[in-house]
């Protein structure tokens, strides 16, 4: 990402490029002070420092980021007619960002909380992005909750801390959370690194073929180097000693030439089947078991270079779930149609309006052609080029063709509930999820669970909580109301 200048030839300017003589002592009216306005070099480098700052992320604040290539292993194109999918052995650049979710940008990695996994793929019809985590599921199914979520997953206002209460509270009045929940306490809670995790696009998505029929599908990504975890006990330690743990991992594993790899995998279930399925495939509290929709490999992503400056690359990087390109489209999932707004006004707010633009959020591998100008941080780049379509000095024109297949839809406006299918119940995965666990996994999950819920305050969040997990799985919810009364010593 070099800007083509020796930044250390030369001598120290100002940012106009003038030569300082004095960097390490301020004019002063006489040897004692006090200083002078006229000293630009001062006022320029304290007024500069005020402004290094853009507002962190509201969640996601915490992560790092490295570029990578993404190639296909296996022809899709009966699924897609997407342009990096055509065609085996094709080869894509990519820019991946990893990230804790609750956390503040100084706060350490190694802790319970989902992974962000948010993926840049540079394509030659765009830049596509994928927004998930390392999780299948999450904890709410309507984006109109997000916000209060996360209140109640950071700092109390009153007391400037995470409470207990306030998470449990949420989660407790959110039943279809105790999936999610079930997950996160359990022993892929806290990965060892970003290297020993899968990802997933969690959310259903349309892909569309060239004949234009229509699949929903969901993305895996396998972690080559093994799924490790870390236990409550090691992460606590390291956290305390090491908050970077995670990001250093990943820039030195780069910089040995170890180059973190995962298997893509995607689910395809053809249209069609959605009406009938026995879950509600739109529902992001669900996963679609493999029994049903069996993964089939796709590609192979490595990640192979680390960004040169972690505030322009990673800081200011921007991911959009909006941003799609032809044969890959939303599906009618309520948590992602609101993350289709949600981000890109997030980063004209954090990055400013022409955050897109920056060099690792631009299109690689085609460019940005539209009527868009102006706006803080212009650079030109469009130079003389008239900025209206249509016009008459040929112009860049629309093609007509919708990157996505339409969706049919039916019944009145409303503030609906997501519609049930046969087998939907916010219980019946968690009660699932928590019997695979093996006997070891599941005393851990129980005490995880219970290390936290005990130091809720109020009676009547623990009960309604453990009342949730009982509903998953009777002996789940028993084993749970004894070890939090243990521990509450009532
Ligand atoms: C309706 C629900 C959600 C809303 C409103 C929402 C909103 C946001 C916002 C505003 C950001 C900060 C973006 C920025 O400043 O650049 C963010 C970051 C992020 N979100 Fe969400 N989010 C939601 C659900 C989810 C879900 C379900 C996932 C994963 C499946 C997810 C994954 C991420 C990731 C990975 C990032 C960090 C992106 C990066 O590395 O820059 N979010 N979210």
């Amino acid at each position: 990402m070099s800007t083509g200048y020796d930044h250390t030839a030369g001598p120290l300017t100002t940012e106009s490029g003038a030569p300082i003589a004095s960097n390490n002592q301020s004019e002063a009216a006489g040897p004692g002070g006090p200083l002078l306005i006229q000293d630009q070099v001062l006022l320029e480098k304290l007024a500069h420092f005020n402004r290094e700052r853009i507002p962190e992320r509201v969640v996601h604040a915490r992560g790092a980021g490295a570029y990578g290539t993404f190639t296909v292993t296996a022809d899709v194109t009966a699924y897609t007619r997407a342009a990096f999918l055509s065609e085996v052995g094709k080869e894509t650049e990519t820019f991946l960002r990893f990230s804790t979710v609750a956390g503040s940008l100084g706060s350490a990695d190694a802790v319970r909380d989902p992974r962000g996994w948010a993926l840049k793929f540079y394509t030659e019809e765009g830049n596509y992005d994928l927004v998930g985590n390392n999780t299948p599921v999450f904890f709410i199914r309507d984006a109109i909750k997000f916000p209060d979520f996360i209140h109640t997953q950071k700092r109390d206002p009153y007391t400037g801390s995470q409470e207990a209460d306030n998470v449990w509270d949420f989660w407790s009045h959110s039943p279809e959370s105790v999936h999610q929940v079930t997950w996160l306490f359990g022993d892929r809670g806290i990965p060892a690194s970003y290297r020993h995790m899968d990802g997933f696009g969690s959310h259903t998505y349309q892909w569309v073929n060239e004949a234009g029929e229509q699949f929903w599908v969901k993305y895996h990504f396998k972690t080559d180097q093994g799924i490790r975890n870390l236990t409550q006990a090691e992460a606590d330690a390291l956290a305390g000693t090491d908050p970077d743990s995670h990001q250093r991992d990943l820039r030195e594993a780069i910089e040995r030439g170890e180059y973190p790899s995962w298997t893509v995998q995607v689910q395809i279930m053809p249209a069609a089947e959605a009406a009938t399925y026995r879950f509600n495939p739109f529902d992001l509290t669900k996963v679609w078991p493999n029994a049903d929709y069996p993964r089939i490999t796709i590609g192979k992503l490595e990640l192979n270079r680390n960004p040169e400056n972690v505030f322009a690359e990673v800081e200011q990087s921007a991911f959009s779930p909006a941003h799609f390109v032809p044969g890959i489209g939303p599906s009618p999932d309520k948590m992602l149609q609101g993350r289709l707004f949600a981000y890109g006004d997030a980063h004209r707010y954090r990055v400013g309006v022409n955050a897109d633009q920056l060099p690792v959020n631009r299109p690689h591998a085609t460019v940005a052609r539209n009527g868009n100008r102006d706006g803080l941080g212009y650079d030109g780049r469009h130079g003389r080029s008239r900025n209206y379509e249509p016009n008459s000095f040929g112009g860049p024109a629309e093609t007509g063709r919708p990157l996505w297949a339409p969706v049919q839809v039916a019944g009145a406006t409303g503030a609906w509930e997501t519609p049930r299918h046969a087998e939907d119940d916010d219980f019946v995965q968690a009660g699932n999820l928590y019997r695979l666990m093996s006997a070891d996994e599941q005393d851990r999950l129980i005490a995880n669970l219970a290390g936290f819920l005990a130091k809720v305050g109020r009676d009547d969040i623990v009960e309604r909580a453990v009342g949730n997990f009982a509903k998953a799985d009777e002996q789940y919810g028993k084993r749970l109301a004894a070890a939090v009364a243990e521990l509450r010593g009532r």
